[in-house]
């Protein structure tokens, strides 16, 4: 037992440390040393929490030499909608900022996976808790980034912090306060040494992990939460439908109760950052017979070769950095 938790440790070893400020990044419509994409102490965002971030990998193939990134367009459609909500201006459309994120990722000349994180925020120094009036920024950075979490059998805790709901801090939207409530959760289960959190709703149905949409297997079908119940609108989870769905397994998007994670045959986290991760307990049960069940991996093998462009299926969704 003791193994398997430092094996867990040492695969996400490097999540927790801090981010070299070495390379490019992108800040208010240049590129500018990382070290140099500096903000003010009064940002309002950073008092506030009003900002709006996205995630997006971008899997490095050696036998092609090529970096592709995984659903580009599909992560800047989804910012679009995170600022509507908060009343930011973007300082381009989706195709404008999958280009800066190109461009970014080139003058790096990474090779090996990486992650992007834009950041839409509101940079004015200001006091004032509102929304509207004050400035925007808009910035860009990218590093490498192996395992988010462990992928190869995780523990999950479920929080005793519900998730926010959407008419107090909307889940739908990636925004930066919002995510008090998942490191909350995080640090709760950690300290019951699991890896992962599980969110109830408010009125305690599953949600979603703390940064990871959740599905479970039950007399052979795939099921996810609805989009109803306080859940980012994972990308990762719209392409598991579609793959799970290609590959004959039946889907479906309906409610879970927390005991059903319990008797369920598998459960599995799926997120840019945790990619397709099993999970093989939860709240000190075992899920299934505790490993790895066969459809998360079977979809865990087709998602990484679908992202490494190992798998020529959905080349939609996949685009290459280097000409
Ligand atoms: C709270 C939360 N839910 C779900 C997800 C999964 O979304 P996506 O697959 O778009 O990365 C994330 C981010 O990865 C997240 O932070």
């Amino acid at each position: 037992m003791a193994s398997t938790v430092q094996q867990r440790l040492n695969e996400v070893a490097a999540v927790g440390q801090e981010i070299a400020e070495t390379g490019v990044a992108y800040l208010d419509g240049k590129f500018t040393p990382l070290a140099d994409a500096k903000v003010s102490i009064a940002t309002h965002a950073l008092q506030y929490g009003t900002g709006v971030f996205e995630g997006i990998r971008a899997y490095w193939n050696p036998a092609k030499e090529q970096l592709y990134v995984f659903r580009l367009r599909e992560h800047f459609e989804r910012m679009a909608g995170s600022v509507r909500i908060m009343r930011i201006t973007l300082p381009g459309d989706p195709d404008a900022l999958s280009e800066i994120a190109l461009e970014l990722l080139r003058k790096n000349g990474f090779k090996s996976d990486v992650y992007v994180r834009p950041l839409a925020f509101k940079a004015a120094r200001s006091v004032k808790v509102a929304l509207q009036g004050l400035r925007d920024g808009f910035g860009m950075y990218a590093f490498p980034l192996g395992a988010y979490l462990p992928t190869g059998g995780l523990a999950a805790r479920t929080a005793s912090w519900r998730r926010t709901s959407d008419d107090a801090i909307p889940a739908r939207g990636k925004l930066t306060g919002a995510y008090i409530n998942t490191a909350l959760a995080v640090d709760e289960a950690h300290d019951f040494e699991a890896d992962e959190a599980i969110f109830l709703t408010a009125d305690g149905h599953v949600s979603e992990g703390g940064g990871a949409n959740i599905f479970m297997v039950r007399d052979g079908a795939l099921i996810t939460p609805p989009v109803t119940d306080d859940i980012l609108e994972g990308i990762t989870r719209d392409s598991i439908l579609q793959i799970a769905a290609e590959l004959g397994i039946l889907v479906g998007e309906r409610q879970i109760d927390r005991t059903e994670l319990y008797v369920a045959d598998e459960v599995f986290f799926c997120g840019t950052g945790a990619q397709v991760a099993p999970c093989v307990k939860i709240d000190g049960r075992v899920v299934g017979d505790g490993q790895i069940g066969p459809v998360a991996k079977k979809i865990g093998e087709v998602y990484f070769g679908i992202a490494h462009g190992d798998d020529k299926a959905h080349p939609e969704w996949r685009t290459a950095v280097y000409r």
